[in-house]
């Protein structure tokens, strides 16, 4: 399957300016990549301001479920596609921790984003991995809660990025995520998939890593048969180090 990159660039950078000059250098390398499909989430306010050339698709980092109403501070999923993005990612760990989102409220989300167009980027992950496999049914829960009323369909219009909230902005994956863990939690939640909708469906779903990857240890996760892409959080914001990354995906790929 086709790798996909997407940064994260979650509350940074503090201005438009950066935010521009971070997307031009994105947009360089990007029209000499192929076989790699690479996204960029900034925060709202930059989402109609940068531009990213056409080889870059633009994600929001979060959406609202309804379309309009009385809902304030919130955006809806044809607002998002009307100022370009095509993905969007929805629960994100720091909003479930944060802002207390649950398996119900990304349900809400993963189904609105759907009918809305947009490609749902859906994050799940343990918070702590004990020895007995426990995290296994954190997962499990995650999957089938998100996906519940979605159609057979849009399945694989998601993206489902797997990060291990112990590994994500700890610097930890390279010494403790193993690759290999992370192919075996891409596996389970592909087996999940497959029992709410089929192996044919679940062989078409794209799951991805996420948590501290970095252009040294990109290679290993996505030469791993399950993972199809990385979801990068801090090293997204140093084009230098993604672009090493998006040119390790290429080389995999
Ligand atoms: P990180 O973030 O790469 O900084 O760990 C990943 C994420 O939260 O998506």
């Amino acid at each position: 399957m086709r790798n996909i990159i997407i940064g994260n660039w979650k509350l940074h950078p503090q201005s438009l300016r950066e935010a521009r000059m971070l997307a031009r250098s994105i947009a360089q390398i990007a029209s000499r990549i192929k076989n790699v499909d690479i996204v960029i989430a900034p925060p709202f306010p930059f989402l109609p301001l940068i531009s990213a050339g056409s080889k870059v698709a633009i994600a929001a980092q979060d959406v609202f479920w309804e379309r309009e109403g009385p809902y304030t501070g919130e955006v809806s999923g044809p607002m998002l596609r009307g100022v370009g993005a095509r993905y969007v990612i929805v629960g994100h760990s720091e909003r479930r921790n944060h802002l207390h989102e649950t398996d119900e409220i990304i349900n809400k989300k993963l189904k609105h984003a759907l009918l809305s167009g947009l490609r749902p980027i859906l994050c799940v992950g343990e918070r702590k991995r004990d020895s007995d496999g426990e995290f296994f049914s954190v997962i499990k829960q995650q999957i089938e809660i998100a996906f519940a009323k979605v159609k057979r369909g849009d399945v694989t219009r998601v993206v489902v990025a797997y990060e291990p909230v112990w590994a994500i902005s700890s610097g930890k994956s390279a010494k403790d995520a193993e690759p290999a863990d992370a192919n075996e939690a891409a596996l389970f939640i592909r087996k999940t998939i497959a029992g709410i909708y089929g192996v044919r469906v679940a062989r078409g779903v794209r799951i991805i890593y996420g948590g501290s990857s970095n252009a040294k240890n990109a290679k290993d996760f996505l030469s791993e048969r399950e993972i199809s892409g990385l979801l990068v959080g801090r090293e997204s914001r140093d084009a230098k180090e993604f672009i090493k990354i998006i040119e390790c995906a290429y080389t995999v790929s």
